[in-house]
């Protein structure tokens, strides 16, 4: 039944095999593809490009909207494809690859990529995979569960591969709302005033001329894992619902808050779950992803509206939610990612941004992506699109972590992400910390009081003690801010003291 969802119907020639679209890609290409935080990307064309023999085309440079799904990439580094990555990955073989040194990486604001796409910074990009609910009788695309950077992507690629995915109903239809900003110096406004506000298409305009294969696929997307709150994350949840509960007393907030994102992950579910039982109503996000905690307070009447660049969601939520659509398409607008993650917007809406840290030292710098300053985890992503232009920029972690080896509040950050201007709040199952009008000396205190495990508490109060003896603004004693860290490399531990 493909003919209704190709509805520009001399494309219907253009069907082929996944194998067959594979043998397009030349070696050096520059190569994007659709998918944000594994949702709506493609699904059979990178997997056969990975695939392909004799041997795959080699020192590709992959642009995507942010990770992919079905261990795409963790494929595409082993088959050694890659030369270079973009803006965002998740991947443990690819990561592994990365801080080898065998594929570089280019670690991204999610919500910029776009712009250095249209303004011709980064390389022009020879083909685009991009999955697709619908291709409509003028050649646009309607995509799929994501929009990422594909409108991006659609308008400078040389040529475009589709991948029409049977497995979305088409009842998907509708829920994007496609705006361009076009290009200095005629760029426009984006005249969002609130998170349900439309403003764009519903589909993503392409030149027919520019689609060379059309590829069907019915592979659903990468279900997110989704872990239970435990007692760390539900004391995580539990400090900034009180703390959100005081802000509404103390007049600042209301009880619908202000739009919501929340980060990937299990504390930012357990945060998400907590509004469940909350007194908090009319509730919307303006995010980047949608995950199962927002169908869930949709469920419960609490959510009016998410809007963000992708629904992932775990796989029984998948099928609950996309097997009633209808039911949640009024809640719900994907718009891309230069859209979702818009610093102009952001700061309109005045969104309260929560957000996971590595680790956070004790004057609230953020690293948000290097394990021991060296080491890439996952990448930037959006936090930072958020984290800088919130109304309230909330970063949590757990205080302690692997048996208490790890402290993730340390004397100084071994990479930052997010700077202390940055960072207004800081959460661990420990407790909160409200940096907002603080000076460094003041954070200090508030940061280790608050949020430190019980077993650094006293080696940070020694630190900062004798740091201040040597005087500074944000003081520091530069021959041990990082003896932690080296510590950790050298013992297994943090701790200066093993306690039995
Ligand atoms: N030193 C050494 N290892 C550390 C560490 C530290 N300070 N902090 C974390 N780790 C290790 C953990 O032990 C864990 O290792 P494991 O997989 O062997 O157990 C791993 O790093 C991941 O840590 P975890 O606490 O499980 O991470 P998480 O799933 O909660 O994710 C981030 C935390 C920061 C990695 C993740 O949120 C991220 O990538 N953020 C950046 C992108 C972002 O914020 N996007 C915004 C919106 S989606």
């Amino acid at each position: 039944m493909y003919e209704e969802r190709i509805r520009r119907t001399e494309l219907s020639q253009k069907i082929t095999s996944a194998e067959n679209a594979a043998l397009l890609f030349r070696d050096n290409m520059v190569v994007a593809s659709s998918g944000f935080t594994k949702a709506g990307d493609s699904k059979a064309v990178l997997k056969a490009l990975a695939a392909r023999t004799p041997v795959p085309p080699r020192n590709i440079t992959l642009i995507t909207g942010a990770s992919l799904g079905h261990n795409t990439d963790g494929a595409l580094a082993a088959a050694q494809v890659l030369h270079k990555r973009m803006p965002f990955q998740v991947d443990p073989v690819l990561r592994q690859q990365i801080n080898a040194g065998e594929v570089l990486f280019t670690d991204q604001h999610l919500g910029e990529s776009a712009e250095l796409i249209h303004e011709k910074i980064l390389p022009r990009i020879d083909i685009a995979v991009i999955e697709a609910l619908i291709i409509e009788e003028d050649g646009s695309i309607v995509p799929t569960t994501s929009v990422g950077n594909t409108a991006t992507f659609a308008e400078a690629a040389d040529k475009i591969i589709v991948e029409i995915n049977m497995s979305v109903p088409l009842s998907v239809y509708g829920v994007h709302d496609i705006f361009r900003t076009g290009v200095w110096p005629d760029r426009q406004i984006i005249p969002i005033t609130g998170a349900d506000t439309r403003i764009g298409r519903r589909s993503i305009p392409v030149d027919p001329e520019k689609i060379v294969a059309v590829v069907l696929t019915t592979t659903t997307d990468s279900p997110a894992q989704i872990n239970a709150p435990d007692e760390k994350t539900s004391a995580i949840a539990g400090h900034l619902l009180t703390f959100f509960s005081h802000e509404i007393q103390k007049g600042r907030l209301q009880r619908s808050l202000r739009p919501l994102q929340s980060g990937i992950g299990k504390v930012a579910n357990a945060v998400m779950e907590g509004f469940l039982d909350g007194d908090f109503h009319h509730l919307t996000m303006y995010s980047e992803v949608i995950q199962d905690s927002a169908f869930n307070l949709i469920d419960a009447g609490k959510l009016d509206i998410a809007s963000a660049s992708s629904i992932t969601v775990s796989q029984p939520c998948y099928e609950r939610v996309f097997n009633n659509f209808e039911r949640y398409k009024p809640h719900i607008i994907l718009r891309p990612q230069d859209i979702s993650n818009a610093a102009e917007v952001i700061r309109r809406l005045g969104v309260i941004s929560i957000n996971t840290a590595i680790e956070c030292d004790i004057y609230g710098h953020v690293n948000s992506t290097h394990i021991g300053g060296t080491a890439m985890m996952n990448g930037i992503g959006g936090s930072n699109d958020f984290a800088r232009n919130a109304y309230l920029s909330i970063f949590v972690t757990q205080s302690s972590s692997k048996a208490n080896s790890i402290s993730h509040i340390v004397p100084m950050a071994s990479h930052v992400d997010n700077t202390e201007h940055d960072v207004d709040i800081i959460v661990t199952e420990t407790g909160l910390a409200d940096l907002r009008g603080l000076a460094p000396r003041e954070r200090a205190r508030l940061i280790i009081s608050n949020c430190a495990h019980a077993s650094y508490k006293d080696e940070l109060n020694n630190y900062f003690t004798e740091a201040c003896r040597s005087g500074g603004h944000t003081p520091h004693l530069l021959q041990e801010a990082l003896s932690w860290h080296a510590r950790f490399q050298q013992n297994g531990t943090m701790l200066k003291t093993v306690h039995e």
